[in-house]
């Protein structure tokens, strides 16, 4: 398949929008992550993005929305809480899992009976959205298993070939994922760790949030255990995984920057190309931004070997780099 790269004039996000009404995909760009967007009431269409991406079928997308008052043909009932969320977070890089309206398919939901749905801040993503006259249904546009692309070359090196078009935007603001929220039950959890943290939607709300235990479970073989089931069905498959080995080195700062220096010396030694990820002290922002852009780069220079600076994870940003860090790592971490 011939895969359109277009830049983001006027006529050709109306040509994209176009695609997606016709049951086409199309990536685009989002604050958060490149999307592989369908049209989410077309089956067949939100059928086709599971084969580009080889996804499994059983992992829900999220539904994305270019008004507020979207959410209400979703949804049967449009609460408090998420009336609280949507005016403190939309638009923005929150997901909110809801009980979905009859009528959506189930290949878009994975066969749930909820529904992620998104109302993104970025202008072109809506722009895309209104224009189509659709809800798209779009999970990152990465080949499944791949890191997140945050660039628009990230997404012509998974998909072209594979998919109509690539919406070529900027990079992306955000770097990670949404938040993911489910606000189905009395608490609301959190099922994926975004840059919006647990503090920012206890304050919106005036109510606790927990986080589904699944995301402190941090060895592999605790997913194959039985009666591991993480909420969100994309939370258990192997994610964000460099071509290279990757080991996380956790403790104080300076030992952690010896330790990077001795192991990379040592494999530099054994004439290992080695690539490091190291942030500064709490730019917990910049690392979301830029953390998914360097697996890619690496992959890209071939390294053997990434020795990556574990963040402090009671700050909530880091925290939410550090979920992806350590599965991208395969939770190899060495304490110092
Ligand atoms: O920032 C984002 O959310 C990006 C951009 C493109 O909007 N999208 C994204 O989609 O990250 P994806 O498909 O890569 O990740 C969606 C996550 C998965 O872990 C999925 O299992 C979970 O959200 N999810 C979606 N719908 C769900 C539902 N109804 N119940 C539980 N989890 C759900
Ligand atoms: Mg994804």
């Amino acid at each position: 398949m011939k895969t359109e790269l277009l830049d983001l004039t006027t006529e050709n996000i109306e040509l994209a929008a176009k695609m997606i009404a016709e049951g086409k995909l199309v990536a685009f760009p989002t604050e958060t992550v490149y999307g592989l967007g369908a049209d989410a009431m077309n089956s067949s269409a939100v059928g086709k993005v599971y084969a580009a991406k080889g996804r499994p079928s059983d992992n829900p997308m999220i539904v994305h929305i270019a008004e507020k008052a979207d959410l209400a043909r979703l949804t049967p009932v449009v609460t408090d809480v998420m009336n609280a969320l949507m005016k403190a977070f939309w638009p923005g890089p929150l997901t909110m899992v809801v009980s979905k309206m009859p009528g959506i398919p189930d290949a878009t939901t994975g066969g749930l009976d909820s529904v992620g749905v998104r109302m993104p801040s970025d202008e072109t993503a809506r722009a895309l959205i209104r224009k189509s006259g659709c809800s798209i249904a779009a999970p990152s546009a990465n080949i499944s298993g791949r890191p997140s692309p945050t660039r628009p070359q990230h997404v012509v090196e998974d998909l072209d070939g594979k998919i109509d078009a690539i919406l070529m935007g900027h990079e992306c603001q955000v770097g990670i994922e949404s938040t993911v929220i489910d606000v189905t039950g009395d608490v609301p959890i959190i099922l994926r760790p975004g840059i919006i943290t647990q503090k920012e939607l206890e304050n919106a709300i005036g109510q606790k949030v927990e986080m589904d235990p699944a995301l402190f479970v941090n060895r592999p073989r605790d997913v194959s255990q039985p009666g591991f089931k993480p909420k969100a069905p994309g939370m258990k498959y192997k994610h964000y995984a460099p071509k290279a080995e990757m080991m996380i080195i956790s403790g104080e700062i300076t030992k952690v920057k010896t330790e990077i220096d001795r192991l990379k010396s040592e494999n530099e030694a054994e004439g290992k190309e080695v690539g490091v990820i190291l942030f500064e002290d709490n730019q917990f922002r910049e690392a979301a931004h830029d953390f998914f852009a360097k697996l890619r780069e690496f992959d890209e220079k071939a390294v053997d070997l990434i020795l990556a600076g574990a963040l402090d994870t009671n700050d909530g940003v880091g925290f939410a780099v550090m979920n992806r860090m350590l599965k991208s790592a395969g939770y190899s971490v060495i304490n110092v």
